[in-house]
């Protein structure tokens, strides 16, 4: 059969293939350590799960206006100037079907056939696709432990080229914890102005960083970079909403009205009462947004500190999002067979590096409980000694 072109180059989700083989290694009643979840292990709130059945109760169930209801533009855009410094009207504000799709919108807006997109890795795995779904094509600039896996503006620089379009930042980042600071943001964005680059900043993990850490948006600290950058965020990972499928963007308003017209003719509006939901996500408290963090935080310092108690692992101490981010290169083996030999082995599935671009690290989710945590970190300190 003969399918498109856009497609063939498409390569399946390794995320997702670890996870099935987890899956079927419990099935069978083995005893599996999971550290593969990209979700929290937390339930929804119940004032959002209660909103959202207000809705439905109420028959809140129709098409709504496809870039999502105006009461819920409108509480983005006072979240973004409250919580980021970004001022958007309502109508520079898309909802999506969660910040994937968000990412998506931005980046067939803006790239076309033949445009190249900065990608500093490890990065998330479906940057690379989206940007080939585009036409257009990654261009991976290796970071280091030494910078704590971001870029700088001195390779950004370096890694343009005439038919550069956009740079992917992604901060706090999955799969690295990191978080740009104000000051690197700064000269990305000075760099990233100088020759009129559009900027993608993710910033679905905003909520979620530790210690003194301070999240920033760089499409708020210049005009400049205001009218290049397109500000993702969604609802999964703050408030638990995974399925829900609830994301959004603001953008120059040109950019947005792009991005209407395309999600009208495709997807159409994001689900009516998830809307309603997310609207009461929020409006309401947000003393479960602190909650959530302080757990993760806890489990957060745990895993980092046994990780780099093993001999031949070391791992940057990640300051946002769920994740660290192990290099397992001194143990004498790629992160597949790592991975591999590890799940059947010592029954402990980890995500591979490879598929964020990097062979030498692995990545563990602590979006699951201590106990599990504290089991499947005893299996790897032992699973490591017989390297
Ligand atoms: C960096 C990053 N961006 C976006 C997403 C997608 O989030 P959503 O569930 O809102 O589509 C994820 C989910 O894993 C992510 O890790």
């Amino acid at each position: 059969m003969q399918l498109s072109s856009r497609v063939e180059t498409l390569t399946p989700s390794l995320t997702l293939a670890i996870d099935s083989k987890a899956k079927a290694m419990k099935a069978e009643g083995i005893d599996v350590c999971g550290f593969g979840a990209g979700e929290p292990d937390f339930d929804t709130p119940d004032h959002i799960k209660a909103a959202a059945q207000a809705a439905l109760d109420a028959g809140f169930t129709k098409y709504t206006p496809s870039s999502g209801v105006p009461e819920l533009r409108e509480a983005i855009a006072k979240k973004f100037a409250a919580d980021n410094k970004l001022e958007y009207k309502p109508s520079q504000i898309i909802v999506s079907n969660g910040a994937k799709q968000s990412c998506y919108n931005a980046i067939m807006a803006v790239c076309d056939p033949g445009d190249e997109v900065i990608i500093p890795a490890p990065y998330w795995l479906s940057y690379p696709e989206m940007v080939r779904l585009a036409g257009a094509e990654p261009v991976f600039v290796a970071t280091s432990e030494e910078n704590d896996w971001k870029i700088t503006a001195a390779q950004f620089e370096d890694a343009m080229t005439p038919k550069t379009k956009m740079i992917i930042l992604n901060s706090p980042g999955n799969p690295t914890g990191s978080v740009y600071t104000r000051e690197e943001l700064r000269a990305i964005s000075e760099v990233a102005a100088e020759e009129e680059i559009y900027i993608l900043s993710d910033e679905i993990y905003e909520k979620l960083v530790y210690d003194e850490t301070e999240h920033v948006s760089i499409g708020s600290l210049t005009p400049e970079a205001y009218d290049l950058t397109i500000t993702v965020n969604g609802f999964s990972k703050a408030y638990a909403m995974t399925g829900w499928r609830l994301g959004y963007l603001g953008a120059p308003e040109a950019i947005a009205r792009a991005i209407d017209s395309m999600q009208s003719h495709s997807t159409s509006n994001p689900c009516s009462f998830a809307q309603k939901g997310g609207l009461a996500a929020l409006k309401g408290d947000q003393q479960c947004v602190a909650d959530m963090r302080e757990e993760f935080n806890i489990r957060r310092a745990y895993m980092h500190g046994r990780l780099n108690a093993i001999n031949g692992i070391t791992a940057v101490k990640p300051l946002g999002a769920f994740y660290v981010l192990a290099n397992i290169n001194a143990l004498g083996l790629n992160s597949t067979n790592f991975a591999d030999r590890l799940l059947s082995k010592a029954n402990v599935a980890v995500v591979p590096g490879i598929a964020f671009g990097d062979d030498r690290t692995i990545r563990l989710s602590y979006a699951t409980s201590m106990d599990m945590i504290k089991k499947g970190i005893d299996r790897i300190e032992e699973f490591a000694k017989t390297l």
